[in-house]
């Protein structure tokens, strides 16, 4: 986390009502080694009572009535404040709106919402009397990722409640709002630090080496690599290095045309690459990851092109030729 905490993420949360999870996360911002900071709070509800908790902490608020405008008018209002903030996130917290496709298209995987369920079950609304007449032994709420289909994005994080003798939805309601308001803040610290999280990389760059045919791990040196080819005689094609040598950087290692390439490429984008110890010499370049705006397509072309350097020519002819198609 205290690497994190050195690249805080912008989030701006939009509210309808009375904004008790709006205000778990700005306080918890608040908090010393927080990973994010609160720079919008915006509502479609002029009465929204969050806006004025925001307010008074000094956080920047905007209002837009949805009442007279269509949801591309509102939805546009509303997005012109959010890009205006700066926001990298945006946090729905009781937003009782459905954004556009359109906008969560654009905002793709930076639009996350808390839902009072146990994701997959009980999408919509009604969830807590329709998790009592279920006879479920908990309720609960759900952290997922926004997506176009309503509450079916990846969840990202759930919390259990029981469910007592006697419970009524309102009983239920209030004790899974004390729940979510633990609950949201610590998902939202994760989910805009995992860029900086070396199992969250980790994972990220072992799925897309292992696509690639007769890949396999492989620990080199104490670190994990990918080779490809038989488990015998397979040539590494990446590694993985988590600070590695003293180096800050948690990269994946893949091989250039050679020494002339690699300088270059260091010397031209020196946010991007670097030059790691004990693998430069025979052309390993090294992608750095934990820093903001990593292109994964363009680490997914390198650990193609890798791949391709060192595969045996049967495989790379079968690529070539599905790559035709
Ligand atoms: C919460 O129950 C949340 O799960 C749902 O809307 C409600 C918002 O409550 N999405 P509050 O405005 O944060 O108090």
């Amino acid at each position: 986390m205290a690497e994190a905490s050195l690249h805080k993420a912008k989030v701006a949360i939009f509210i309808s009502g009375s904004g008790t999870n709006m205000a778990a996360l700005l306080y918890a911002s608040l908090i010393d080694g927080s990973p994010y900071d609160v720079v919008l709070v915006a509502s479609n509800n002029p009465d929204a009572s969050g806006l004025e908790i925001a307010a008074a902490e000094g956080i920047e608020t905007f209002v837009h009535s949805h009442k007279g405008h269509s949801r591309d008018v509102h939805d546009a209002a509303m997005e012109k404040a959010l890009l205006a903030s700066g926001a990298q996130y945006l946090i729905l917290a009781g937003y009782m709106r459905i954004l556009s496709d359109e906008f969560v298209r654009r905002w793709e995987s930076r639009i996350l919402n808390i839902h009072p369920s146990l994701l997959p079950k009980y999408k919509g609304l009604d969830t807590y009397a329709r998790a009592i007449a279920a006879g479920d032994s908990h309720a609960g709420a759900s952290v997922h990722v926004v997506t176009p289909e309503l509450d079916a994005g990846e969840v990202l994080a759930q919390v259990r409640v029981a469910i007592r003798a006697d419970e009524t939805p309102d009983s239920l309601a209030d004790r899974v709002k004390f729940a979510e308001h633990q609950l949201y803040p610590r998902a939202i610290a994760d989910y805009v630090s995992r860029g900086y999280n070396p199992d969250y990389l980790y994972d990220r760059i072992r799925a897309l080496a292992l696509t690639l045919p007769e890949a396999h791990c492989r620990d080199s040196h104490g670190s994990p690599g990918f080779r490809v080819g038989s488990e015998k005689s397979g040539k590494f094609f990446a590694h993985f290095n988590d600070q590695h040598h003293g180096s800050e950087h948690i990269a994946v290692l893949v091989k250039t045309s050679g020494m002339d390439e690699l300088l270059g490429l260091i010397e031209a984008q020196p946010e991007v690459y670097f030059k790691p110890a004990y693998y430069g010499a025979s052309g390993w370049i090294g992608l750095i990851l934990n820093r903001p705006g990593v292109d994964w397509a363009h680490v997914e072309q390198w650990l193609q092109r890798s791949w391709r350097s060192v595969a045996p020519a049967k495989l790379t002819k079968l690529q070539d030729i599905a790559d035709m198609f």
